[in-house]
């Protein structure tokens, strides 16, 4: 057995999703930014032909042999068995070893702030540096979200995993793969999260929006053929009466969406002259869409965003699938008054950066 000096430690960012929230699973753009709350990943070898993993945050520990065909266990470290059956079926690793894994994270679970995808990435990051599979941060990615999607069978897209695995904010057109990525540099300082403490599966919204929205599709495609990277609302208008209500409620929900993340991405692009409070607005405007269209917003997070506002924010969302978790303030100067009224509000706040960073091996 090796000594406590041989862990090793790895880790990856939560994200919050400034434009595109509900965007990716339908091939159109997102722009999600990497946040300072990270979670770590600690391996040791351990000598043995199993993988035993230990969490304070789950309170909870698991033991799965690599000498035998990896299943899932349906417990909180599936995320890490998700991984491995994902790289052993596109033949990625064939020299697994044991290994003693600890899991630390500062990122709230259920919250909306990508705690799973952290987590795949911190983890899969180790699992390429510990056995040199030689994948640079995009396969990472990709991995994650195949392990997340189709392994795990979370309706999740491909924003989290990308976030995380890539930093910083980034753009990204999610019609793939190969997925056009751009890296904006925009001072995104005076970020809050308010926490709702409302905890819920992202699943749960994922699963009721994408079969409304797919079945919508479906229902429109079949009295006009439309492309929903191009569809216009009045075009949207004049089928009406062929799909159902809530499926044009969420596709209208989707294309304001869209046509708000156009307009971010035009706006990041303008090197040095960004406008933030047009930046702010289009974050509330959002909000608007996913509260009143897509339907996925709770009393409990549209009090934090009016209180935010109230308090000077320039804008403010829910981040995440909804039904639950946090908002995102944009709130550069005003950051403790935003984040006092959060706390006066119900919510728990925290004062965050960008981090630049995506998974990565700590020093
Ligand atoms: C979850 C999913 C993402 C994305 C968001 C909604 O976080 O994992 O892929 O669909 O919900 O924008």
């Amino acid at each position: 057995m090796n000594k406590t000096s041989d862990i090793q430690y790895y880790s990856a960012p939560g994200r919050v999703c400034l434009y595109g929230e509900h965007q990716d699973y339908l091939k159109l753009k997102v722009v999600p930014a990497a946040i300072n709350l990270r979670t770590i990943v600690g391996i040791k070898d351990n000598g043995l032909e199993s993988i035993r993993v230990k969490s304070r945050e789950m309170g909870s520990s698991d033991e799965f042999s690599i000498s035998k065909k990896i299943n899932l266990a349906k417990n909180e470290f599936d995320y890490l068995r998700a991984i491995i059956i994902t790289m052993q079926k596109e033949d990625l690793v064939d020299n697994l070893t044991g290994l003693d894994v600890t899991i630390e994270s500062s990122i709230p679970i259920g919250s909306g702030l990508s705690s799973s995808a952290a987590l795949l990435v911190a983890w899969a990051t180790a699992l390429n540096d510990r056995f040199q599979l030689d994948l640079n941060i995009e396969k990472i990615a990709l991995l994650c979200f195949k392990a997340e999607n189709h392994i795990l069978g979370v309706n999740c897209g491909i924003m989290d995993q990308y976030s995380s695995s890539l930093g910083g904010i980034i753009g990204l057109d999610c019609d793939g793969p190969p997925y056009e990525i751009s890296k904006y540099t925009t001072d995104f300082s005076g970020l809050i999260i308010g926490d709702s403490c409302v905890r819920r599966s992202a699943n749960e919204p994922l699963t009721v929006l994408k079969n409304q929205l797919y079945s919508g599709i479906e229902n429109l495609q079949k009295v006009t053929p439309f492309n929903l990277k191009k569809i216009t609302f009045e075009e949207l208008k004049r089928a009406k009466a062929s799909i159902a209500p809530n499926e044009y409620k969420r596709l209208h929900g989707t294309i304001v969406i869209r046509d708000l993340t156009e307009e971010a991405l035009r706006n990041l692009a303008k090197k040095n002259t960004h406008n933030l409070p047009l930046l702010g607005e289009l974050l509330t405007k959002q909000q608007d869409a996913l509260r009143d269209l897509l339907e996925v917003s709770i009393p409990e997070l549209d009090n934090l965003v009016i209180a935010s506002l109230k308090a000077g924010a320039l804008g403010a969302k829910l981040t995440g699938a909804g039904y639950g978790g946090c908002i995102i303030a944009l709130a550069p100067g005003k950051e403790k008054e935003v984040a006092v009224a959060i706390e006066n509000a119900g919510g728990k706040a925290i004062i965050c950066q960008v981090d630049p960073e995506g998974g990565k091996k700590e020093k």
